[in-house]
């Protein structure tokens, strides 16, 4: 592994990934593997999707969505190891050992589980009503996907932020039993608030509010047309920070652009005139990726061995490390 550190971060399987996740974790994540500071170490979680997605074909998609997804947006498998977590068997049993080493307590006060209560309460619901153990020890398993491969930064968007506290806090109750066995991870976050969605909120999946990354140009200058304005006509002038079609654009436009757009909003501009606007950067930034993302899912034996290569590439990393730990508690 020499001196470089372990950039490492995980991507749920849970449906195309969209622009938040492209701009929150994957681009940020591609940037630093690309540095030779970092040697990158990018997964499809699909064990943690195992919460939510009980339709094995549906699971299976997803997966080659998001494997697909990686590779279109630049990853490299020659330089960086993508993988599949569920390949990997060591990350289980390294759960198992975590788990022994998280409070309940902890557990509680995570903030996906919370709101799932909140809103069971606020639904006059049981509390816990929906809420498998997959769901509860979430963060376990994202803290055993860090710890194993001794992973010192990972990529994120800022809502993941107390997973990773989470991961550190086990690392160091291990630590302070054992010594120096765990690393301890540091987030690294991209600059800027969370990627917003079509109704303002954070883009998400879960809300129903995000543009997937490859939709197909018409589909997508149609998602783009359903972003709510208001009713001002073409020749009034508006305010470019109000306006989320302005903050999209900001995301994928050049400083150049940026300003001549400022200057239309400002002297007046039509919706739909803004609108295409948006979907004209957005869509000459994706249209390479695009086509690389549409050949990888009509022949999907590529896809397999990319991942297939990368676990044979993670798996004695993660068999010699566990050795260690086994050996630290005892049971080797
Ligand atoms: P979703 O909320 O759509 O289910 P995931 O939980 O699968 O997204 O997120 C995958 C990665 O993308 C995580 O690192 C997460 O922090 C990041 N991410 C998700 N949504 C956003 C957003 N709106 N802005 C920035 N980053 C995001
Ligand atoms: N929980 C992350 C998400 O919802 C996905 C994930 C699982 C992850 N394991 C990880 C991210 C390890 C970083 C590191 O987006």
């Amino acid at each position: 592994m020499g001196t470089k550190k372990i950039s490492l971060t995980g991507i749920k399987p849970t449906g195309m990934p969209h622009l938040g996740n492209y701009l929150g974790a994957i681009k940020p994540a591609l940037e630093m593997a690309n540095s030779d500071d970092f040697e990158g170490y990018y997964f499809i979680a699909d064990y943690h999707s195992l919460t939510t997605v009980h339709k094995a074909e549906t699971l299976k998609e997803y997966i080659y969505e998001v494997a697909a997804t990686w590779l279109a947006l630049g990853l490299d498998p020659k330089k960086v190891t993508l993988y599949q977590q569920s390949h990997i068997p060591e990350i289980m049993e390294m759960n198992w050992i975590t788990s022994c080493f998280t409070a309940k307590g902890l557990m509680n006060r995570a903030h996906a589980y919370k709101a799932i209560v909140q809103d069971n309460e606020e639904r006059k619901r049981d509390s816990d009503h929906g809420v498998n153990m997959g769901t509860y020890t979430y963060p376990v398993l994202m803290a055993s996907d860090i710890l194993f491969l001794k992973s010192n930064v990972v990529p994120v968007g800022a809502d993941q932020l107390q997973h990773i506290e989470i991961a550190r806090d086990i690392a160091s109750s291990f630590n302070y039993v054992y010594g120096d066995i765990f690393t301890l991870p540091e987030a690294k976050v991209q600059e800027g608030d969370l990627v917003p969605g079509l109704d303002g909120r954070k883009m998400s999946k879960s809300y129903d509010n995000h543009i997937p990354l490859f939709l197909p140009e018409k589909k997508l200058k149609k998602l783009i047309n359903k972003i709510k304005t208001d009713s001002s006509e073409p020749s009034v002038p508006k305010n470019p920070e109000d306006s989320i079609i302005f903050d999209f654009y900001k995301l994928f436009a050049t400083k150049e652009q940026i300003v001549d757009l400022d200057a239309w909003f400002r002297r007046g501009i039509g919706w739909g005139e803004a609108k295409l606007e948006l979907f004209n950067v957005i869509n000459d930034h994706l249209k390479g990726p695009r086509e690389i993302y549409n050949e990888l899912m009509a022949d999907k034996s590529k896809i397999d061995k990319i991942l297939e290569e990368g676990a044979a590439r993670v798996r004695p990393k993660a068999q010699e490390f566990l050795i260690e730990v086994k050996k630290s508690i005892g049971v080797l």
